[in-house]
């Protein structure tokens, strides 16, 4: 077959113009953001890579369908199209909408979790493990030891190490053990898939132990994607057919549809069991709203719908993989350390790497994610010890093996130009590192510290 590159299945309807901004007011932005790429004014960015969630570029079916929204209190008929396209595509009976992921991780977390049990997980992510903690568990790593290792190539880095989730049971007890939380393509591991095989094998240990397998099913495709192009058995089946597969081995899902399936605001919980969701409509309604809207609003439900179709379609995701794979290519060449393989939906940065005069007390990543705004306007998001927050009990901060930045890219949004841009950016900002000092800070939040929490260098 000739080579072809992986261009977009797509082409652009309409556009939104970005403010360009100089260097000296960058700087003063992010003084005023005290250090904190969170809180910048949008308006000040020029390339958005702070996250993927909500922020993708909405097709025009999917604006049709806002057009089509049924904006009943009760029984809409988008939540029925949703509903019916979830059980479709993701295998799953009952669906519970949510506003977004953490508000099906909340109900999900206060019906299975009692005071004192544990979680195990293919490491954390933020919100999730806060709804743990917040009902009363502990949330226990037991992701492959590959996962922490920057540098390790191994193709699926979300697997889970069964000799780490057989010590657990030996410790506590499988009666402590409500359910394991498995994501694919985990995030914070630098958007890492797990194999198809992986998850075959903790649905055999769940029925063993008779404990529930949860999916937080947030970036199912992009994970499917990667075990088409990389296990063995997979290289025939489509996308949506692996999608399927996946959700299949499991008992219950969380979904933030805010990634995957492109959509501003929107995500679920579903499941296959009738007790469980009778018991998530009772609570939908305290936290979210009527079992049938859930937070959304009709016209949401119906972009979601339109949007879970979207999103496990082979070509979709080819040019979605392959845009993230020419920015880390890019970077590579320039000698910039970053996780390796490329993730699902973003380029990770090794600020440890970059940043190596920088203690990680003096939080490397997050003083990496500043700097690179000043230089030229891209916001990125720190993933390290400011994002792993403090142990509950002791009060100490976790010190996570990856200190790092994350360029995330939106769905559909940017082109190979702005990928360019921000690779010569980065590559900048790497030659100046040596002037680059480490923050401390000035105002700490209890919990999820780094959305709101507040930076100055150290002198
Ligand atoms: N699970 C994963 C793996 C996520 O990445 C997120 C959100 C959530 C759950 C929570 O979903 O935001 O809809 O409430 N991740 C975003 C990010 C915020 O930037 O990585 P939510």
């Amino acid at each position: 077959m000739r080579k072809r590159s992986w261009a977009e299945p797509y082409k652009i309807k309409m556009v939104e113009l970005l403010k360009m901004t100089t260097q000296a007011e960058r700087e003063h932005a992010i003084v005023e953001a005290g250090y904190n790429t969170f809180l910048l004014k949008s308006e000040d960015v020029y390339i958005d890579l702070l996250t993927d969630s909500g922020v993708g570029a909405m097709s025009d079916r999917q604006w049709a369908g806002i057009m089509m929204g049924d904006e009943s209190y009760a029984g809409s008929r988008n939540f029925y199209h949703m509903r019916d396209t979830i059980e479709e595509y993701y295998s799953y009976k009952f669906t519970v909408p949510t506003h977004q992921g953490r508000g099906a991780e909340n109900i999900l977390s206060q019906i299975l979790i009692k005071d004192g049990d544990y979680v195990p997980g293919n490491m954390y992510f933020t919100t999730t493990r806060l709804h743990q903690e917040l009902a009363g568990g502990t949330f226990v790593d037991v992701i492959i030891d590959e996962a922490h290792d920057a540098e390790s190539e191994h193709p699926f880095k979300g697997n889970v190490d069964f000799d780490k989730l057989n010590q657990l049971v030996e410790k506590v007890g499988a009666e402590k053990i409500p359910y394991i939380c498995i994501a694919t393509c985990v995030n914070m591991a630098g958007g890492q898939p797990i194999s198809m095989e992986n998850m075959g094998a903790v649905r055999t240990w769940c029925d063993l132990h008779n404990i529930l397998l949860v999916h937080d099913m947030t970036r199912v495709a992009e994970n499917a994607f990667f075990i088409q192009q990389r296990e063995a058995g997979y290289e025939n089946k489509t996308v949506k057919e692996i999608v399927y597969e996946i959700c299949a081995l499991t008992d219950a899902a969380t979904m933030s549809s805010k990634k995957d399936a492109m959509v501003n605001i929107g995500g679920f919980l579903a499941m296959n069991d009738e007790s469980l969701y009778e018991k998530s409509c009772e609570l939908v309604v305290v936290y979210e709203g009527l079992h049938t809207y859930g937070g959304m609003a009709g016209r949401d439900m119906e972009a979601l719908a339109i949007g879970i179709k979207e999103s496990v379609q082979d070509d979709h995701m080819r040019a979605r993989i392959g845009q993230i794979a020419y920015l880390g290519e890019r970077l590579e060449r320039n000698g910039v350390p970053i996780v390796k393989p490329y993730g699902g939906h973003a380029i990770f940065l090794d600020a440890r790497a970059m940043l190596s005069h920088i203690p990680q007390e003096q939080y490397p990543a997050q003083a990496l994610a500043a700097a690179l705004y000043v230089e030229s306007g891209i916001r990125a998001m720190e993933r390290g010890v400011v994002s792993a927050g403090r142990n509950k009990l002791t009060g100490e901060n976790y010190m996570p093996k990856l200190e790092l930045v994350r360029l995330t890219i939106p769905r559909r949004v940017y082109t190979q130009a702005h990928m360019d841009v921000t690779a010569e950016s980065v590559v900048e900002v790497m030659e100046n590192a040596a002037s680059l000092k480490g923050l401390r800070f000035t105002y700490e939040p209890q919990v999820l510290r780094f959305f709101q929490g507040r930076f100055e260098p150290l002198s």
